[in-house]
């Protein structure tokens, strides 16, 4: 089972909330939220009060992808803003452990998010901690740039480590991918074993000039 996940960045902002309803209408599954803060990532996007603002608009998951540093001091702020999903960096978090269980207790399902060259290591003592996994496909920071090819074998590599640990614990973790993804690599980065899909400027870019309130033809391509 596959989810598209549009990323808000590539959005109109002045008007989030029907944004929100178009693309959950058009079958997007769930609404990725990425929150930079100028400091971890060169780029200043949205914090809480925006994500408690569209939260009345959907009942889709939000999955809020934390480009921050520090991390701990805000998951509270995006649980209680209805936050699904939080996922972080393991850079930005001096305890990567105790940032996971931070997520966890405070209701959420929690992930880790992989640079490009961020090793996958990084997960080997938390597996049982983790919800997902989000491989980035591009250096964070903006929207619109190019899929790195290179991720397709790093997205086999997550794979093989994920399916491992489900052999032996029974439990599934996600596997999500986010940058670069369009109608026309979506199909090679699924073979790879990518379960989840960000989509930004693919979605709302292309689309929109389509018809600013329907996205369904996009999404039916990804
Ligand atoms: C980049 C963000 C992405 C971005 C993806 O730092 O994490 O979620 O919005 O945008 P596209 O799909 O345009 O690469
Ligand atoms: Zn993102």
């Amino acid at each position: 089972m596959y989810r598209i996940a549009p990323s808000l960045l590539s959005a109109d902002f002045s008007r989030l909330g029907d944004e929100v309803r178009n693309v959950v209408a058009s079958g997007a599954d769930w609404i990725h939220f990425d929150v930079m803060d100028n400091h971890y990532v060169p780029n200043l996007t949205v914090g809480p009060l925006v994500c408690e603002a569209i939260r009345p608009h959907t009942r889709a998951p939000i999955d809020v992808h934390l480009m921050v540093k520090p991390v701990d001091r805000i998951i509270p702020d995006f649980a209680k803003a209805g936050a699904n999903v939080i996922t972080f960096h393991p850079e930005a978090s001096e305890h990567i452990d105790r940032s996971l269980g931070l997520i966890r207790d405070s209701g959420c399902q929690a992930g880790l998010v992989f640079n490009p060259a961020t090793p996958l290591h990084h997960m080997d003592h938390v597996m049982d901690k983790l919800d997902l996994v989000l491989l980035m496909s591009v250096n964070p920071g903006f929207g619109g740039q190019k899929f790195i090819p290179e991720t397709l074998n790093k997205l086999c590599a997550a794979r093989a480590r994920l399916d491992a640990y489900e052999a032996r614990s029974g439990r599934r973790i996600l596997l999500e991918i986010d940058g670069g993804v369009k109608a026309d690599n979506i199909a090679e980065i699924a073979a790879a074993g990518a379960d989840t899909f960000v989509a930004g400027s693919a979605v709302f870019g292309a689309a929109r000039d389509a018809d600013p309130n329907r996205y369904d033809s996009i999404i039916g391509a990804l």
